[in-house]
């Protein structure tokens, strides 16, 4: 490298701290920690993988030091520092940084420092003293801190997160990102009204959101799903099954930047209704052949919409084929029925189990009956096959539960409630976690959360379980009101 580009690179670091080498190394540091961190929670201290992984972490701390005094971490409003320098984690490593954040806060740790001469053995008691805390258990930083030193750990100092980072706005943030996706499809459908450019780099930045909130909290998103504007009802409805399709996409293990295509794939999927005339949208009792041949018109006007785009070329292929075969069934019957008697794509597939699921379980102005979300799976499970590819349906009805979130549900203790979490053992599928509404004698309250999987401990029976599911609307609950509470709480 010449001296003039030796001093531009140097320019450009001290201008983007982050790229600093040691900086990066600090990232590699808490990507090598993760790993080692999720397989203590497996293996035992003296398993040969180990040795080799928290090598290597030394290795890296080593020359960590070389560089600077100390190794410090620090959580600063759901941000890491190393030695005062923000860390920036890539769409990558999100997961990895979050799942650090998080185990800190579980263990109400505020810093973690590193001394030059830190052992192997050290880190490794250290991990394992931090990994093998029981997952439910609320720990005290006091006790962890003696139990660090009193594993003879000298040259790792820890310190208590301040109280001001303990309270998390999370769900709050959900809200907001579901929110701001509606407005962003409102804006979007009036500029393709008017011919204007949608933004479809906002449309990826909130799909991307939207992503990182259902790997926060997955039961929270789908209980804001359950948010059913009557007015704005395509818009609700884009955003829901774009929730909807994401979390299924996660589910069956399809990489991130394919789940951003598939979140705008989803967004976008009934962009052809804008040219149904309302009066047939909504139109209150059956359909004549005539209207019904106008409403089967909107997947041809959908992908035509998307193909004829000026910002075309930045939107994933597979957006035009969701557009066009959505109601493409599995046995190849459905709609549009000029479709080429070919599988549907992948994405068509998973966006058509969100769509249905999201349809039937919202109140129209045309359909007799709206299922409950239990009611919707059993109907979509007898159809497996048929309408829906059958082992996508399988993991989007494992996704949402037996019970699914936002399920409104009477209990044996005569008591009502909403889902609002499932039990993540298999065995424990049918006793998710409920939020009380009602007492036993049918008055509204604001009551806890009940975890179902709970027992008496004098009897060992379990304190409640489910009876039976129940129609929201027959009771005057409104089921998204409650997720909107829960964000309101929280900010
Ligand atoms: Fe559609
Ligand atoms: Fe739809």
């Amino acid at each position: 490298m010449t001296e003039q580009a030796k001093r531009r690179s140097i320019r450009r670091l001290a201008a983007r701290p982050e790229l600093r080498p040691v900086v990066r190394s600090a990232i590699d540091l808490l990507v090598r920690f993760h790993i080692i961190y999720k397989n203590a929670r497996l293996f035992e201290p003296n398993n040969i993988t180990f040795d080799v992984q928290t090598g290597k972490l030394l290795d890296l701390m080593v020359d960590i030091h070389d560089q600077e005094s100390e190794a410090a971490f620090h959580l600063r409003q759901n941000s890491l520092f190393f030695n005062g320098t923000r860390l920036k984690f890539g769409f990558q490593n999100y997961g990895i940084f979050k799942f650090i954040v998080d185990e800190l806060k579980r263990n109400e740790i505020g810093g973690i420092i590193f001394y030059p001469g830190v052992t192997g053995d050290e880190l490794r008691s250290f991990i394992f003293l931090l990994a093998k805390r029981d997952a439910r258990a609320k720990r005290s930083f006091v006790g962890l801190e003696a139990a660090v030193r009193a594993a003879g750990v000298e040259r790792i100092d820890i310190e208590p997160i301040p109280l001001s980072e303990i309270s998390t706005d999370q769900e709050k943030n959900s809200a907001k990102v579901y929110f701001l996706s509606i407005l962003h499809l409102k804006d979007s459908f009036e500029r393709d009204r008017n011919n204007e450019n949608i933004r479809l780099e906002t449309s990826r930045r909130l799909v991307q959101s939207i992503y990182n909130h259902i790997v926060d909290n997955e039961s929270f998103v789908y209980g804001l799903t359950n948010l059913k504007n009557h007015d704005d009802y395509t818009l609700n409805h884009s955003v829901n099954v774009c929730a909807l399709a994401v979390g299924l996409g996660r589910r069956i293990g399809l990489q991130r930047t394919e789940l951003m295509d598939l979140g705008i794939s989803a967004f976008f999927h009934d962009l052809g209704k804008l040219d149904t005339p309302k009066e047939i949208l909504e139109k209150p009792a059956g359909l004549d052949p005539d209207e019904r041949a106008v409403i089967q018109k909107h997947p041809h006007q959908g992908a035509e919409k998307l193909l004829h785009l000026r910002e075309f070329r930045n939107l994933p292929l597979r957006a035009i084929h969701v557009a066009l075969e959505h109601h493409i069934r599995e046995d190849l019957s459905g709609y549009p029925i000029s479709f080429r008697k070919r599988e549907a794509n992948l994405f068509s597939k998973i966006v058509k189990i969100a769509d249905y699921f999201d349809a039937i379980t919202t109140k129209r102005a045309y359909r007799a009956k709206i299922f409950t979300r239990a009611e919707a799976l059993d109907q979509m499970l007898e159809c497996s096959g048929t309408e829906f590819h059958p082992l996508l349906l399988k993991v989007f009805a494992s996704m949402l539960g037996r019970y699914p979130i936002g399920s409104f549900v009477l209990l044996d203790s005569w008591e009502m409630g909403i889902v609002v979490d499932t039990n993540s053992e298999p065995q424990f599928q049918l006793r998710p976690k409920v939020k009380l509404v009602t007492d036993a004698e049918g008055n509204k309250i604001d009551g806890d959360e009940a975890d179902l999987a709970e027992t008496d401990p004098s009897s060992g029976r379990f304190k409640r379980t489910i009876v039976r599911v129940l129609e929201p609307n027959k009771y005057g609950i409104n089921v998204s009101d409650y997720f909107f509470a829960q964000a309101a709480v929280r900010s």
